[in-house]
């Protein structure tokens, strides 16, 4: 067959992609594997709290969603079981039914070991799909899988430290090695961000996700930005100020939240130590304190005399930056001090809260169909984080990537860096 140079080069980029999409369906799935490594089976079943799925549920949501937006219909392809579409459905009503949040730790069964064979049996199926040249609408809903996964990972480890931290045996999950006496950190140093018109949201070219476009103009007053994270060190002087005890530093919401939770301190401090997936330590003076919700990040910025950013403040910060930090790949599962006094831990660390509520960008459209459920339909009572954190894989995070919590959310690796309005 005769083709020309161009359509010669966009085939051999076409193989090449379906290598690389099959390759990464495979590594992305041996890594949820490898994090389900250091667990005992009794581990993969418990639910701390409504909003933490066991391990096994997450096991089998993931392949549910390959199973249901890429599997399912195909000539050949049989489900394992016809009633894990109700189990393992999220929140997608366009396709049916789901059994309740909250109750995912009632089910018993199927069992760890029959959860293992059903994605062995997707795995089997979809890596034969994945050696067939595939419509490129299709290899984007595989995309969006693996991206999808990739999120569950870090909602598998932060779920994991609930159930091990709620537990007074303080298990392990896996050792790391403590972090050394770190330098003492200065005072906290400021960046200036000169005014002006700035272009946010993602550009199209690559993987996103529709909450991230369209890309659209943004004026920036003129602002700063703390150089790196707030520590553990700074948060305990917050908390002997009586930070918790002075409504006038809270938010109303969050000073109701305080009062009828008793939160007195992030969660996982434990007197002068803190929880963490490699067990329980002293906490570090200089590390970045972790596991603040959205109101204790707020009025510790309030203490400070400072200001949360903006979305599009840390967006700008980011934008053109190489992605490197501390991220799942280091297998630390922890934030850790700053090692310079230059901008850092951007990326990796702690996802950093801003005070943007989780809205629209303009001119957005969900994607059609049942994958439309994805992100849109929780613009609503959320705030944005930016930069990833400690379990959040390394290719799944970009400068203009939206995560989005609930304000009293605290359970995910979240930490704060402050902001200031600034002259121009
Ligand atoms: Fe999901």
């Amino acid at each position: 067959m005769w083709l020309d140079p161009t359509s010669a080069v966009e085939a051999r980029t076409r193989a090449s992609a379906k290598h690389s999409l099959a390759r990464r369906f495979r590594d992305v799935r041996k890594t949820t594997q490898r994090l389900c490594a250091p667990l005992a089976v009794e581990d993969y079943v418990v639910q701390s709290m409504p909003d933490v799925s066991p391990t096994k549920w997450h096991l089998a949501h993931t392949t549910w969603f390959f199973e249901t937006f890429v599997l399912a219909g195909r000539s050949g392809y049989r489900p394992v079981n016809e009633a894990y579409e109700h189990l393992f459905n999220s929140y997608y009503n366009a396709v049916g039914t789901q059994f309740p949040r909250p109750r995912r730790g009632l089910l018993s069964r199927p069992t760890v070991d029959e959860v293992w064979s059903y994605r062995r049996h997707v795995d089997a199926a979809m890596n034969e799909l994945l050696a067939q040249s595939l419509p490129r609408e299709l290899e984007t809903v595989i995309e969006l899988g693996l991206h999808h996964e990739q999120q569950h990972q870090e909602l598998m480890l932060t779920d994991i430290k609930h159930v091990l931290g709620a537990n007074p045996l303080a298990p392990v999950y896996a050792s790391a090695p403590a972090p050394v006496a770190s330098r003492a950190a200065g005072p906290v140093s400021f960046q200036h961000y000169a005014p002006g018109l700035t272009q946010c949201g993602h550009d199209g070219e690559g993987f996103h996700f529709d909450n991230e476009t369209p890309r659209h103009r943004v004026f920036l007053e003129p602002f700063s930005l703390a150089r790196r994270l707030v520590t553990c060190g700074e948060y305990q002087a917050f908390v002997a100020d009586d930070g918790y005890r002075r409504p006038e530093l809270w938010l109303s919401e969050g000073w109701d939240w305080v009062r009828r939770e008793g939160i007195a301190a992030p969660l996982y401090w434990r007197g002068e130590e803190l929880f963490t997936l490699a067990g329980q330590r002293a906490r570090q003076r200089d590390e970045p304190v972790v596991h603040v919700s959205y109101f204790e990040a707020d009025a510790y910025a309030r203490w400070a005399g400072a200001r949360l950013p903006r979305e599009h403040e840390l967006e700008l910060a980011t934008s053109g930056q190489a992605v490197e930090g501390n991220f799942m790949e280091s297998e630390a599962m922890h934030p850790r001090a700053a090692a310079t006094d230059g901008m850092s831990q951007l990326y990796g660390d702690g996802w950093e809260w801003t005070q943007s509520p989780y809205t629209a960008y303009p001119g957005y459209a969900p994607a059609a169909g049942a994958l439309g459920e994805y992100n849109g339909k929780f613009m609503c009572n959320q705030f944005v984080l930016r930069g990833g954190s400690c379990a959040t894989a390394v290719g799944h995070i970009r400068d203009t990537y939206r995560n989005f919590f609930p304000a009293a959310a605290r359970w995910q690796f979240s930490c704060i860096r402050l902001a200031k309005d600034a002259s121009s």
